[in-house]
């Protein structure tokens, strides 16, 4: 089934997919840990490697108006909201949104909406790689091709994630990650701020908060709180009126 939503992409539906196991090409030795040691008279020995993908996990959409999409999606989708990501108090800049698998644990996002500056577009695609040390040898890949790095390696607050963004050739952002949360239809949702959208639990700070990126993530939330106040106060009805 093909479908076209609010802000003109093209989504296609498909169902009935069997989905595989992953298949790693590689053992994935037990961890030590203080407090456990599975792996005894075995070393770690990993091979160079770029970081093997096991599926797409998430995509990250640029809209022009969050509730407008948030609702279009759960409508026809059964979306649930993990986390809304407010630019200031009661001002929505976008959520991350999962399946709702009832009590099978799902990701904690597939969709993230986000009514940020700029037109529509896609603002990057997320794969899942096998593991941690999958994806530290990803990134001595792609560090060592001379490929661009956008941000990472990190571990994000909202998700989870370890995480690692790339530039391609033509300018996409795209991310690997690893050890993300899931949760089940019964974790409600959860607020934030896009202070800790942007933080990292540990790693590499985002470029808008190193101050490499303009324009500081501050100016973005201040521009977009101060266009919807606007909006409000133009669509606020006068008072003693009834609806
Ligand atoms: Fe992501």
């Amino acid at each position: 089934m093909r479908l076209v939503d609010p802000d003109g992409y093209r989504v296609e539906v498909v169902t009935g997919q069997e989905v595989r196991a992953p298949a790693l090409p590689f053992t994935d030795p037990p961890r030590n840990t203080a407090a456990a040691k599975p792996r005894t008279r075995a070393p770690v020995r990993l091979a160079s490697a770029p970081a093997h993908i096991q599926r797409i996990g998430h995509a990250v959409l640029r809209v022009r108006d969050f509730r407008r999409s948030e609702a279009w999606y759960k409508a026809r989708f059964g979306l649930l909201t993990s986390d809304e990501v407010e630019a200031a108090r009661d001002v929505p800049l976008g959520a991350f949104l999962r399946c709702d698998r009832g009590d099978v644990p799902s990701d904690h996002h597939t969709l993230f909406l986000a009514q940020l500056p700029g037109p529509p577009g896609l603002l990057h695609a997320a794969f899942e790689i096998a593991n941690l040390d999958d994806l530290m040898l990803g990134h001595q890949h792609l560090k060592a091709a001379g490929r661009k790095p956008a941000w990472g390696v990190g571990r994000h607050i909202m998700g989870s994630q370890i995480f690692d963004y790339w530039l391609d050739p033509f300018g996409n952002e795209l991310e690997h990650w690893t050890d993300g949360d899931l949760f089940t239809a019964d974790d409600p949702p959860q607020k934030q701020t896009m202070q800790a959208l942007l933080a990292v639990q540990w790693g590499t700070p985002h470029p808008m908060l190193a101050g490499r990126l303009a324009p500081p993530a501050g100016l973005i939330a201040f521009i977009m709180a101060l266009r919807l106040r606007v909006l409000r106060l133009f669509r606020r009805k006068p008072e003693g009126t009834s609806a």
